[in-house]
Order: structure tokens, then C-alpha cells, then sequence
């Protein structure tokens, strides 16, 4: 398919919601710790950049995913690919994802999490479809709110590539 892209948030918007974001995040943990858990692959470019403007302490852990589903979700409909390194028993957890789209793999994700006992467990995404739910699952800190449309760059991928674009954009077919 032949196609192009247009920007649909710019880098600019980006890292100023990333600051807001982070600044939240200061407060709202004030005098704990923070235990992020990046899923693997598309959250890496948001996580790094919002560990980064962090400033209470963060320790970070990944994992990678598959989930399947059409609407009737139940728990343990996921495969890890890639398990956690270390135990999240006992630590305020903060899963960091690149899109809530269907919401199947956090909904998922959230339940197996959740039964390994962490004294919190919250959800950010950069991005949220909220047209798109088709689970119960509601993050606790959205970057923006998207229409539905197949969105690229800061980590999201159109057949693994354009993950490295600096802002989001939109595949436009030609
Ligand atoms: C994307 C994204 C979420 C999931 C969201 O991952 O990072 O994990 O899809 O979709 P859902 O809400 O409909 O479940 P993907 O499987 O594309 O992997 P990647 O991050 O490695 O590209």
C-alpha cells in the first residue's frame, strides 16, 4: 500500500504533556516510590521520557505481551513473551503503555498483575482510543485522547517501522 504521513500530535505537545504528566505523577506519589512497568515495545520512547522528568524515586522493569480477545475478555487470555525481572509484591506499580485501543491487553495485563500482590497498581498510556473500549478498563493517566485512526511514531509502529518518529502521525493511504 502506498501512503503517507500526516502529524497528528507534534513533539512540541508531546513533551509539554509529558511534563504535566510527570508533575502529576510527582504529586500524586509524593514520598514513595515508583516501580514503572514499560511494556514492551511501544512504551519505551514515552517511558524514557517521562522516567525522566520523574523526580521522586523510579525503578523500572519490562515486559512484552501478547493478548487475544474480541470483546468477550476473560483473565489469562495473555501470553508473556517477555516475564518481569524482578517481584512487584509490596511496590506501587505503574504500568506504561504507548495506546489503549480495545483496552483487551491492559485488561488483561491489569489481572495478571494484580494477583502477584503490588501495594498499588495504576495505568498511564500516551495515547487512549476511548471510542475504542471494548473492555471494563479505564487508565489513570492519559496523554491524549485520539479518534480512531492507525496512529505511528513515538514508539508505535505501522509493520515495525516508523516506531523512531519524533511526534504522532497518521497513515494515510495514498
Ligand atoms: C499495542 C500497544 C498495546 C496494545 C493496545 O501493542 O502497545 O500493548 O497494542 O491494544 P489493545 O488495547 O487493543 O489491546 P502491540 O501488540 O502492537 O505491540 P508493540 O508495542 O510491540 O508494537
Amino acid at each position: 500500500m502506498e501512503y503517507h504521513i500526516d502529524e497528528l500530535i507534534s513533539e512540541e505537545k508531546i513533551n509539554s504533556r509529558i511534563i504535566e504528566l510527570a508533575k502529576q505523577i510527582d504529586e500524586d506519589y509524593a514520598g514513595k516510590e515508583l516501580h514503572l512497568v514499560v511494556i514492551l515495545k511501544g512504551s519505551v520512547f514515552f517511558a524514557c521520557e517521562l522516567a525522566k522528568r520523574i523526580t521522586i524515586p523510579v525503578t523500572m522493569d519490562f515486559m512484552a505481551v501478547s493478548s487475544y480477545g474480541n470483546g468477550m475478555v476473560s483473565a489469562g487470555e495473555i501470553t508473556v513473551k517477555k516475564e518481569l525481572d524482578e517481584d512487584i509484591c509490596d511496590k506501587e506499580v505503574l504500568i506504561v503503555e504507548d495506546i489503549l485501543d480495545s483496552g483487551v491487553t491492559l485488561y488483561n495485563l491489569k489481572v495478571l498483575l494484580s494477583a502477584r500482590s503490588p501495594k498499588s497498581l495504576k495505568i498511564i498510556t500516551l495515547l487512549d482510543k476511548k471510542g475504542n473500549h471494548e473492555t471494563d478498563i479505564e487508565a489513570d493517566y492519559v496523554g491524549f485522547d485520539i479518534p480512531n485512526q492507525f496512529v505511528i511514531g513515538y514508539g508505535l509502529d505501522y509493520a515495525q517501522k516508523h516506531r523512531n518518529l519524533p511526534y504522532i502521525g497518521v497513515v494515510v493511504a495514498d
